[in-house]
Parts: C-alpha cells; sequence; structure tokens
C-alpha cells in the first residue's frame, strides 16, 4: 500500500472501522485513491447521494446530500465534470442546470420507479383533461416530464411547494404517497383520476390536489405492522419514515422527513435508538457518522437502482468519460425552469 492509499485507509477506518472489516476498509482505499487521481486529472466533481455505500460516501465523494441539496451544489460547481453517484433523473438535473458542463453516471442502469411511472404525454394529457391546473412534478421524474411541468419539488419542499402556487387546485405527480402525505400535511382534499373517473370538471370543486398512481418500490414495502413490531422488540425505538412510505406509515412513525431531514434529527434528537424507514445504506452512513448512537438496522431494503452505482464503476466512469447524460434543447430549457423556480422556493 503506497502513502496516498495508507492515508486513506486510516481516514476510511476512523469512520467506517466500526461497521465494515479491515480488508473491506483496505481495498476500497486503494480503490478511493485512483479514483482521487483521476477525478484531478478530469476536472472532475463527485456528487453523492445519501443512499450510496458507505466508503463511496465517506471517500471520494465531494458533495453529499438529499435531491435538493444536490441539485443546488449541482447548480454552483466550477468543474468541468460532475460524477453523479446517484440515480438517471438525478444526473439529468445536474445536465438541466448545467448544460455546457460533461455529466457522467457510472451506470446506465440506475433507474427509479417514479420515474419510470410517468411520461410527458400523461402530463400533457392530464393538461387536457384539468385546463388551467398547474403542474408539480417530484423531481424523481425524467427531463421530459419535468419539461412539462409548471414546478419541480422534491420531499424537502413539496408542501412548500405546493402552498406557493395560492391555487386551488394543484396537480402533483407522480409518487401516489408522497402526494397523500403533502395533502394531509397542507389540508388538501386529493383524487386519483386513474382511479376516481372525474366526468365533469365541475366536479373538482371539493378537490384541491390531483394525484398519479407512481409508487417507490422501495418505500412501499414498509407498512405499520413493521413499526408495531419493531416497537414491540424495541419498545424505546424512535422511528423515521421517508415521506414516499404510505401516509399510514409515516402517521405511525415519530418523524418523516428527506434523507438529508432524516440525518439532522438523529443529530439532533438524542435517543435510545432509531430504526429509519428507508433505503438501508443510508442507515449505514448514518451510523458511520454517530458512534455514540444506536440504531436498528436494516439490510435488505437497498434500492437495486441506488446499489448499480459501485466505486469501481465510478473509476470506470472518469477513466472511459462514460455514461454522458445529456438533455436535448428545448427540453432541457424548459425542464430548467421548473427545477429553478424550485430552487429559488426552496
Ligand atoms: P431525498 O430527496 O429525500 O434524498 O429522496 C430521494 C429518493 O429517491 C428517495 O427515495
Ligand atoms: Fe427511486 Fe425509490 Fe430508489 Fe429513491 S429509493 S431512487 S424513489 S426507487
Amino acid at each position: 500500500m503506497n502513502a496516498a492509499a495508507q492515508a486513506m485507509y486510516e481516514q476510511l477506518r476512523t469512520k467506517l472501522g466500526r461497521v465494515l472489516p479491515d480488508f473491506e476498509l483496505r481495498r476500497k482505499a486503494e480503490l478511493a485513491v485512483e479514483i482521487e487521481e483521476w477525478k484531478r486529472r478530469r476536472n472532475a466533481v463527485i456528487l453523492a447521494h445519501n443512499y450510496m455505500e458507505p466508503a463511496l460516501f465517506y471517500s471520494v465523494s465531494d458533495f453529499r446530500g438529499d435531491s435538493l441539496d444536490l441539485s443546488r451544489k449541482a447548480a454552483t460547481t466550477d468543474r468541468d465534470v460532475i460524477v453523479f453517484c446517484g440515480v438517471r433523473f438525478m444526473a439529468e438535473t445536474a445536465k438541466i442546470l448545467n448544460p455546457s458542463k460533461t455529466v457522467l453516471i457510472p451506470s446506465p442502469r440506475a433507474g427509479c420507479s417514479l420515474a419510470e411511472s410517468i411520461t410527458a404525454e400523461d402530463i400533457r394529457q392530464l393538461r387536457t383533461r384539468f385546463p388551467g391546473i398547474p403542474v408539480v412534478s417530484y423531481i424523481n421524474t425524467y427531463a421530459e416530464v419535468k419539461a412539462e411541468s409548471d414546478l419541480c419539488c422534491t420531499s424537502s419542499n413539496a408542501a412548500a411547494v405546493v402552498e406557493s402556487l395560492h391555487a386551488p387546485t394543484v396537480i402533483f405527480v407522480p409518487d401516489r404517497y408522497l402526494a397523500m402525505n403533502v395533502a394531509r400535511e397542507t389540508g388538501r382534499h386529493i383524487i386519483f383520476p386513474s382511479r376516481t373517473p372525474v366526468q365533469d370538471p365541475e366536479n373538482l370543486l371539493d378537490v384541491q390536489m390531483i394525484g398519479w398512481d407512481g409508487r417507490c418500490e422501495v418505500h412501499e414495502r414498509f407498512t405499520v405492522e413493521d413499526i408495531q413490531n419493531a416497537r414491540r422488540q424495541f419498545p424505546d425505538v424512535v422511528v423515521l419514515a421517508h415521506p414516499e412510505c404510505k401516509p399510514e406509515v409515516v402517521a405511525a412513525a415519530d418523524f418523516s422527513g428527506s434523507t438529508n431531514a432524516m440525518i439532522r434529527y438523529v443529530a439532533e434528537h438524542p435517543a435510545p435508538r432509531y430504526l429509519l424507514l428507508t433505503e438501508c445504506a443510508m442507515g449505514d452512513n448514518v451510523a458511520a457518522a454517530h458512534p455514540d448512537r444506536e440504531l436498528v438496522r436494516l439490510c435488505s431494503i437497498r434500492c437495486p437502482h441506488m446499489n448499480e452505482i459501485t466505486m469501481e464503476d465510478t473509476l470506470e466512469a472518469l477513466r472511459q468519460m462514460r455514461y454522458e447524460v445529456d438533455v436535448p434543447e428545448p427540453i432541457r430549457s424548459r425542464a430548467r425552469r421548473a427545477v429553478e423556480r424550485m430552487l429559488t422556493i426552496g
């Protein structure tokens, strides 16, 4: 092991020595040093979502965060190349905000069940059915869908974005459960036209939100029964749920918020132990950041799309300048309006 790898190994051991075996730390340290070298050669920055595996998260990433945070970081970087260690819609958002930069994603297979649940044509049809009603699309959508939307939101700001419109009714796509959670938080009545036929727009008098039927394949798996079982097993556990969970799960939890909000909650609210109802790598990252806190660990609830992003592929992305994410004009400029409008709201 050379001096740079040894220093990287020490850095990783300090952070992850309690959660990863030594042989893994050594292997990852050598990889991380190679990635750092290629980052310098390419004048690149690495943005990593909170769901990245711990060794990647705590070694080569320049910025870490939730979707909102990373969109903001992507908007301000001065490097030539952005490597997005996250899923495709996130990398697309970076490209939407930085058309002159090269944006790479380490795996072409890093999709998202929410982003795949809706198309631009779906939005056009919704607009025809419900004329004049503004469309808010979750950031977990592809650029074509953003381009058809008035405004984007993330799990950090969804309620604020909906309220910022001061509109009697808002179309909110594509996450069914996030929409229901926002409706509950803002006191709005929501319908899902795919399930409730709406013949006459007059019938919308009592409706303040119109949703879509997309779901996150990871968060939809959590149930109220899971929470009850966890509370029986660990009576002092504090349960945190991502707002992509079903509303009854969010209601049974002690706190709900974006991945950044959950991380902040653990940092700011000392408790005997926590259960994070979200993608499981994040629990590992939070546990590493707080050696003094107990986390009830989930090992099987891994997002298959986030799991596509490895340190090995990140290295190859920089070496081979692959896989480049492109968003054609004028889709990009229309999508940019919706994303930037969101960034001004917070
Ligand atoms: P956050 O914006 O809360 O990080 O969520 C992104 C995501 O894909 C959650 O599944
Ligand atoms: Fe998409 Fe769910 Fe994976 Fe997040 S956890 S990227 S919402 S499939």
